[in-house]
């Protein structure tokens, strides 16, 4: 019978043992941890945690206690081979009364021969099953007397071996997430460097080629570079220009939104602040400018900033260094700083919104971008672009742009720039049935704007008419201008299609070419 004395000292090391392995995360140091509990409290002489490699798929002891340290690390054991290569085929635990009496007994640490000159010793062995599969298995050495109770000691041990098979299922887990988050950072940082080098930025017209060489030249530097422009002209795509162009592409580029933070959140953003420094600051939390470090920090809407946090990062940009909110100790900066901005800052400075020596701080290296209606020759390409894009994105078969339509596109003065440019593709593909983009596919502010203002809303009438004119003009470009074969793939007559072609104005001859 065990005594009341036994089960608390077991239930003790139950205790222990879960906090031991639930309070680290390297696995082998609480294995030891746990066996030493079992050495001091159950008298253990000797124990081991052997675990299957996953690659040699050969038992490895990864902890033990009372063991040389060197010895333990070279012996393995093949699955079946040995007491505890048969406990963990089986997946069934074992014991040996009397170690000196049992053949099976491999012995490949020979530390056994010398005690059980002194001591005959019984063997206990129990699996470690993870998900059903023995994985491992926890043996140990105990004194041997005749009166001992076998089944306790493998109940006491088995349940000790089920939470070490807990721990170990965790840790896989985490091994698994760790290993999939490094893969997915490797794979997404080497994304964004495809995405941002210049092969990504589409358009070759003259003012966007003066500003890839600006880029160029300062990419490499460390100066400040301001962006301006109207919005949706690419600043933030040439924000990201900058930093995988430079020196620090391998740093981090860490993005602030100044207009979309509240005043007072804007400042623990990007100085962080240090634990109680207001309420709810719980922990120390670090700023943007510090996540940055060695990297590029880019502002985005500067012209938004609030007067106060003006200040603040005036001296940052001056001192290279700045502290956390509530904090003393002073940090040292070393970033690289892009700002962008569409605000008339020189409008913002003489109605007092904008700090004029901040002005100069941040106005060294300027790019301007150029608003798409002064880089005509960029509009196709930018559609083709962003239609092959879609396309891909919505698993669509839009191969092509009809020539209304690009005519529709080339007229329209695009106040939005690119970013509008790039959703009214996208919202053309999404509508758009027969792998042409065509003019009724557009948003009627581009219809109105090609017929110069003339008609304010389409009429069915008109669209229907616009549709089919369109669609003949798209068989004859097809057909290279044969009227025969341009009406057959339309699945009417010639006599048809010449009438429709008159009414229609559509000259054949052009699409001869
Ligand atoms: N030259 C270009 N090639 C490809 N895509 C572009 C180009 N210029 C802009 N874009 C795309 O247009 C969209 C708007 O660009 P971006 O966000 O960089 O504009 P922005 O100048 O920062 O505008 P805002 O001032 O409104 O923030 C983005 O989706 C961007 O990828
Ligand atoms: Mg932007």
């Amino acid at each position: 019978m065990p005594t009341a004395d036994t089960e608390a000292r077991n239930l003790t090391t139950f205790l222990q043992t879960g906090q031991t392995l639930a309070g680290t995360l390297e696995l082998n140091r609480a294995l030891a941890r746990v066996l030493e509990t079992l050495g001091r409290h159950h008298g253990m002489v000797r124990s081991f945690v052997s675990l299957l490699d996953a690659e040699s798929n050969e038992l490895r002891i990864v902890a033990s206690h009372g063991l040389d340290e060197t010895a333990v690390r070279r012996v393995t054991y093949k699955i079946g081979e040995g007491i505890t290569g048969r406990v963990v085929q089986s997946g069934k635990p074992i014991v040996v009364p009397q170690v000196s009496r049992e053949p099976l007994f491999l012995d490949r640490l020979a530390v056994r021969k010398k005690s059980l000159k002194r001591q005959e010793l019984t063997f206990v062995c129990v699996p470690i099953v993870v998900n059903r599969k023995p994985l491992g298995a926890l043996g140990v050495d105990i004194k041997y007397t005749p009166e001992r109770d076998y089944e306790r000691v493998t109940g006491f041990l088995s349940i000790i071996a089920a939470m070490i098979a807990q721990a170990i299922k965790v840790d896989h887990l985490i091994e698994a997430d760790r290993r999939r988050l490094l893969d997915e950072n490797i794979h997404l940082k080497q994304e964004l460097r495809e995405r941002y080098d210049f092969s990504h930025i589409i358009g070759n017209s003259n003012p966007l080629r003066q500003v890839y060489e600006q880029v160029t030249q300062v990419a490499r530097t460390n100066t400040t570079v301001l962006l301006r422009g109207e919005s949706g002209t690419g600043k933030e795509l040439i924000a990201h220009a900058v930093h995988y162009n430079s020196l620090r592409a391998h740093k981090p580029f860490v993005k602030v939104s100044c207009a979309a933070l509240p005043e007072t959140l804007i400042e623990s953003e990007l100085f962080g602040y240090e634990r109680g420094a207001f309420t709810g600051a719980h922990s120390r939390k670090k700023g943007r400018f510090e996540l940055a470090d060695g990297g590029t920090l880019f502002l985005d809407e500067i012209g938004d900033l609030n007067m106060s946090t003006q200040i603040k990062l005036l001296r940052v940009l001056q001192e290279r260094e700045f502290e956390r909110l509530g904090g003393t100790e002073t940090i040292k900066i070393n970033v690289r700083l892009v700002a962008a901005t569409n605000r008339d800052l020189e409008q913002a400075m003489s109605a007092g919104q904008f700090r004029e020596d901040l002005y100069y701080r941040l106005n060294v290296f300027t790019i301007f971008m150029p608003p798409l209606r002064e880089r005509k020759s960029d509009v196709l390409l930018l559609a083709d672009h962003f239609l092959e894009k879609f396309s891909r994105e919505h698993n669509k078969n839009v191969k092509r742009i009809s020539t209304p339509a690009i005519d529709m596109l080339a007229s329209y003065h695009w106040p939005g720039n690119v970013r509008e440019l790039e959703n009214i593709i996208e919202r053309a593909v999404l509508l758009c049935e027969t792998g042409v983009i065509h003019g009724h596919h557009l948003p009627p502010t581009l219809q109105t704007a090609e017929r110069s203002g003339t008609i304010t809303r389409l009429s069915l009438d008109a669209a229907v008419q616009a549709y089919e004119s369109d669609l003949i003009q798209d068989a004859l470009k097809t057909t290279r201008g044969n009227r025969k074969r341009a009406a057959q793939l339309l699945d009417t007559t010639e006599r048809i299609l010449g009438y429709k072609v008159k009414k229609y104005g559509i000259e054949c001859h052009r699409f001869r070419a």
